[in-house]
Formats: structure tokens, sequence, C-alpha cells
């Protein structure tokens, strides 16, 4: 028999080919003559349907069971599926004992239910849907920089600098033997990286288009859903960009161009979520992807804010940075689609943010994009390119010494650039309307919590 991943069986082999299958049981139902058998390898969100005679059945054959199933491709006579597997062998590889495995046969868990066992989650439909979207998300996005002409770097993990200077660092050092306490692995305090910006802006200096996609990592102490302590971030970075538009494109592109892939390859995985888990929100996606994103200034989204009857939690006075609740007026207010937000208050942006040099509101060329749902999903900026202005800013902040190669860049054909940051867990929850981002990551990692 030649063997095949069960998607391959459903949707390529020949009828009469003799075949080998293996995977997980997905259902059972044993009738006078015939059992009937689900088979599921995650290769996609269909399962295969074993017909098999009464004497192959076997009470090990439970929900849950690993099984290697041998037989004949056959068209189906039923309506559900075009072919099915008319067993001559079936080999229980592994128990699974129904009493004691957390999800039960017919039963659709919530997300919340499964949650509970990370190590295991992925043997739901729901889940293994949302792992294989955030497989081809991840290609959909090194597709987008791929044909654009963007150079992939690896920036590290380990980083001594503090991108954003919130203070959300967590600190690497192997533990110190005793009395040996004064040495210091790396000779410098190191951190978890925030953000690998840094790094691509020295590597925009040789490439023009650079782009990151890797692990970032802070302790937020919050128990928000929409914040992890270890997350992943799509970062970007362009050489000789002259407007907030430019970065602005780029970012609306890449939202486009890899929303539009998913949807594509992943309709089946996608459909699960947009008719079962998250009803009504494959409408805010086609919204989404119908428009134009609409474009504000900070100082006119304070505007609507104020103008706004709601009851905000927050102050919104010009200087206040956008809480959850602001981010999610704001994209109502705009027709619930992604809405970018510009010149934020000079002071509310790190070090290298671009300023704008306008009195009496002092704003810097920042840019965040606001997403149905979620909020922010983009931070992104023009950074301060002029050699005088960012060493001034960093003398003020007492980090002129730490960041001298930052500033070198400035010295050595110093170009007008900039770059943003998309959280990618944020942007699966924004495609999938999910609520909870603990439930598009494999093994979330947050406070209080480090599991597995
Ligand atoms: O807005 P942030 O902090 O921007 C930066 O780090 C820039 N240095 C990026 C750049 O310009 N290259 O983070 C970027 C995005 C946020 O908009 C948000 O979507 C996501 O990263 N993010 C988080 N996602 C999950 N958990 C957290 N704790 C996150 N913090 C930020
Ligand atoms: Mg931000």
């Amino acid at each position: 028999p030649t063997k095949l991943r069960v998607s391959e069986a459903i949707s390529g082999a020949e009828l009469g080919a003799n075949i080998k299958v293996q995977g997980w049981v997905r259902s059972v139902r044993p009738q006078k003559t015939n059992l009937f058998l689900n088979v599921n390898d995650g290769s996609s969100l269909q399962s295969l349907q074993i017909v098999a005679t009464s004497e192959l059945n076997d009470p090990l054959l439970t929900f849950g069971s690993a099984v290697e199933v041998t037989g004949t491709l056959k068209k189906s006579p039923h309506q559900k599926q075009t072919v099915e597997l008319q067993a001559e062998q079936i080999h229980v590889i592994g128990e699974c004992n129904p009493v004691d495995f957390p999800f039960k046969i017919k039963e659709r868990h919530g997300l919340e239910y499964i949650r509970q066992f990370p190590h295991l989650r992925c043997r739901t439909n729901v889940f293994s849907s949302l792992l294989r979207i955030r497989s081809e998300a991840t290609s959909a996005i090194h597709s987008y920089f791929k044909e654009n002409g963007f150079v992939q770097i690896n920036t590290p993990v380990i980083t001594s600098n503090d991108c954003e200077g919130a203070g959300e660092l967590f600190q690497v050092e192997p533990p110190s033997p005793e009395n040996k306490e004064d040495q210091n692995f790396f000779s410098v305090p190191a951190f978890l990286t925030v953000s690998g910006q840094l790094h691509l802006e020295a590597m925009s200096g040789a490439f023009s288009k650079v782009y990151t996609f890797g692990p970032t990592f802070r302790a937020e102490n919050s128990q928000s859903r929409r914040h992890l302590a270890e997350f992943y971030m799509v970062e970007a970075e362009v050489s000789f960009t002259q407007s907030l538009e430019d970065l602005t494109k780029v970012m609306e592109d890449m939202f486009r161009s890899a929303t539009e892939q998913i949807l594509a390859h992943c309709a089946e995985d996608v459909d699960l979520f947009h008719k079962h888990v998250t009803p009504g929100h494959r409408d805010t996606i086609d919204a989404t992807l119908k428009r134009k994103f609409p474009m504000i200034t900070y100082s006119e989204a304070i505007d609507i804010l104020n103008r706004s009857s709601e009851k905000f939690a927050f102050p919104t006075d010009w200087g206040c940075d956008l809480q959850k609740e602001h981010e999610k007026y704001l994209v109502k207010h705009c027709g619930n689609i992604p809405v970018f937000v510009t010149d934020y208050p000079y002071d509310l942006k790190p070090f290298y943010a671009r300023d704008n040099q306008d009195r009496p509101n002092h704003t810097a060329a920042a840019v965040d994009l606001l997403v149905p749902g979620v909020g922010e999903l983009c931070g992104g900026s023009l950074r301060e390119e002029r050699l005088d202005l960012l060493r001034a800013r960093l003398e003020e902040l007492g980090l002129e010494d730490t960041y001298s190669w930052y500033l070198d860049l400035r010295s050595f054909g110093s170009v007008p650039h900039g770059g943003f940051g998309l959280g990618f867990e944020r942007y699966l929850q924004c495609i999938l309307g999910v609520d909870n981002i603990k439930d598009v990551i494999p093994f979330p990692r947050f406070s209080h919590s480090c599991l597995l």
C-alpha cells in the first residue's frame, strides 16, 4: 500500500488505490454489520471516513486513539464525503482512555475549556485549524516581504538595549554558582529583546528594505486579553522614507496581501472560525478588505473622543495615551474598519521617533494601526535621522553612551527612514475575531503562567 496523508487520500488519490493512512480517531460508529471511523492526521480539517466490517472492531478503537489503516479507496455513497476507505486492516498504535481524555466525542469544546490543556488542545478541530492558519499566516507574511524586495534579518533575541524604554525587560543571566556572584556572563546587563527595531535600523542602512519576524518578550504584568509575555512581532524598516504615508502604505499592503492569502489558502479552517467560533466576524473582515484604511491625526482623535457622548474611564485630554476603550471607540467611529492614528504627542513616544518640531502641541511622526476588536495592532514611526536632534534627545535622557553605536548610524550615510512592528498574535485575533490572545499561540506565556 502507498502511505498517504489524509488530505491526499481525500483530494488527490485514485479510486481503487491500495493505501495506508495514519492518524487519530475523531469518531467511532459501530453498526450492525459495519464499523465507521473518522480519522484525522492534521493535514487538513477533514477526516477520512473508514468503513470496516464488524470483525475489525476493537474495544481500543476509541475517540483520540492513534491508528493505522490499510485498505482500498472507494467512492463514497454518502453525501458528506466524496471518498471513503474500505479497511482491510486496522491497527491501534496508541490507546486513548476516553474517561481520562479531556475532550469528549461529539462535543464542541469552547476555547476557554481547551486552554486548560495546552499540550493536548491541538487534538481538537478548532485549535488544529487555528495552528494551520497561524502557519499559513507566517508564510503569507514572508511571501509579502519577499515579493516586495525586503531582506530578512535575524535580529538577536538577547540584547543589551531597551528599545522601547518602557522598562518591561526580562534580564538574562545564568544561575550564578555560589561565591561567584559578581561574575556577569555578558559583562553587561543583558535582556530578552522587546523589539528588533534598533538592529533592523542598522541593517536598513545597507539593504534599504529589511524585516524581521521573531519572538519578543515583555514583562507586562497585565492580565489582559491582548498581552503576552512572549509574542511574535513582524517588524519592517524602510530607508528613504519621506512621510508617514510611505510607511502606512507598506503596513496596509502587507495586511491586505497576507489576509487575502490566508483566506484563499485556508478557507476551510477560517470558515470553521467564522461560522462556529466567532460568527459574524467574516463581515468585519470583508469590510476591512474592501475599503482603504482611513487616517486621522492624534489631535483629530482627541477631538472625536471629546465630542462623543461616551463616558470613558480614562481621561481624553491632549497629551494622554490612548487606552483600549478609546481605540475601540475610534475604530467604531471610522466604520469598524482598521484606522491609522498619526502624529502622537512627542513626549509619549520613545527616543527614536522623529520630531515634527511643531508647537504648541509638540508631536512626533509616529503612527499606530487600530483594528476592530483588538485595538492597537501595529506601532511605527519615522525615525529621527538628524544627528544633532537625536544626540540632544539622548543626552536629555542620559542615554548617549548606551546608544553611541546608534548615533553612529546618523553619522555615516544617514537617510530618512521609518518602520513599524505588527503584533502577530493580535493580527490572528483580528482576522479570526478571537477574543483572547492566549488562544492564538501554541503555548502562551503570561504573568504567573509558564506551563510546560
Ligand atoms: O507598539 P510597540 O511597542 O512597538 C515597537 O516595539 C516598535 N519598536 C516596533 C517597530 O517600530 N519596529 O509594539 C508593536 C506591536 C504592538 O502594536 C502590538 O500589536 C504588539 O506589538 N505588542 C504585543 N502583543 C502581544 N503582547 C504584548 N505584550 C505586546 N506588546 C506589543
Ligand atoms: Mg505601541
